[in-house]
């Protein structure tokens, strides 16, 4: 799948290539036609602090690149591939109008709302979501296994449900890592109990993702990793992936995820939720027969 196999900034731990490169320049040494499916999680141009990327860019320099960067995934894709690319809000106009100029096609803005931060404002409601676009290559997407979840009832809600509920493009099941403590066991500290990537994504946002929009033996891009988080779930899924990140610290930070999986870093306990989902066997091979892991109604996926 990559051409570069043999350079120094590229390690393979079973079926997971991590890059350590600029994402531009390592798509370009990777095959045509062979990601199944990306989750792009950029710098969102809002002066964090990153090695190796100005993240307060000229708004137009800033789109250019990531246009350039959706273009390459493009073709880097298979027909029919997915792509979910998350984004603050505000700039929803231009990740709508960069995934069209790209080449890729729109399926749906899935809001994931958070559940215990927002960002307040004086002179207009507090934010308390951030957009993932969900589009594909193609009109149809190649795969879509369409996930029912064990969503707790609303109070006082006098129907159980049997069978879960198909899921909509509104989340909010999902608990985001905040910031300090309140971000839980699964965010990655140092000694001193610092978080080591303040942008680190929840297991339970990829595995959503990665069930839906992909196949055991598939091919998942992550060009902008950070802590590997797309990478540890797509391992336990039995999919293939491509791990790129510019930061040799975070690199290695995936490396160590990988190499030997944490508890926190387990997503058998989120198997339950999904449980009534039909091909769910199909989706998530998996050693343990389903009754392991019954469904405490009241928990919430976090
Ligand atoms: C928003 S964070 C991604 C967080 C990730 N989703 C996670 O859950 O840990 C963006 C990451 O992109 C990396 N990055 C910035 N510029 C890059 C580039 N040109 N190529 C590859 N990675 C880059 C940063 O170092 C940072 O770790």
């Amino acid at each position: 799948m990559v051409r570069k196999m043999e350079e120094k900034n590229i390690t393979k731990i079973d079926g997971s290539v991590i890059i350590n490169d600029d994402c531009v320049e390592a798509l370009r040494g990777i095959e045509n036609e062979t990601v199944h499916l990306t989750f792009f999680d950029p710098p969102f141009n809002q002066g964090k602090d990153y090695l190796n990327f100005d993240d307060e860019q000229p708004t137009g320099e800033y789109w250019k690149w990531i246009e350039d960067v959706l273009g390459l995934i493009n073709k880097k894709s298979t027909e029919g591939a997915s792509i979910y690319f998350m984004q603050r809000e505000k700039n929803t106009e231009e990740v709508l109008r960069s995934l069209r100029k790209s080449g890729w096609t729109f399926q749906n803005l899935i809001i994931w709302k958070k559940m215990t931060s927002a960002v307040p404002s004086e002179f207009r409601y507090g934010k308390q979501f951030q957009i993932i676009v969900y589009a594909t290559k193609g009109d149809r997407p190649r795969i879509f296994n369409r996930l029912r979840a064990n969503v707790p009832l609303p109070k006082n809600y006098k129907n159980e449900r049997r069978n879960g509920v198909i899921l909509t493009d509104v989340w909010d099941d999902i608990r985001e890592l905040t910031s300090g403590y309140f971000a839980g066991d699964e965010a990655i500290r140092d000694k001193s109990g610092k978080r080591m990537h303040k942008q680190q994504a929840p297991l339970s946002l990829l595995l959503r993702i990665v069930l839906s929009s992909s196949l055991p033996g598939d091919t998942v891009l992550d060009p902008t990793a950070g802590t590997g988080v797309t990478a540890v779930v797509a391992s336990q899924l039995k999919r293939n992936s491509l791990a790129i990140e510019i930061d040799p610290k975070y690199v290695e930070l995936v490396k160590t995820r990988l190499y030997s999986l944490r508890k926190e870093d387990d997503i058998a306990k989120l198997r339950g939720y999904y449980s009534p989902t039909e091909t769910l066997d199909k989706i998530w091979p998996f050693k343990k027969p389903l009754e392991n892991f019954l469904f405490d109604k009241q928990q919430v996926i976090t």
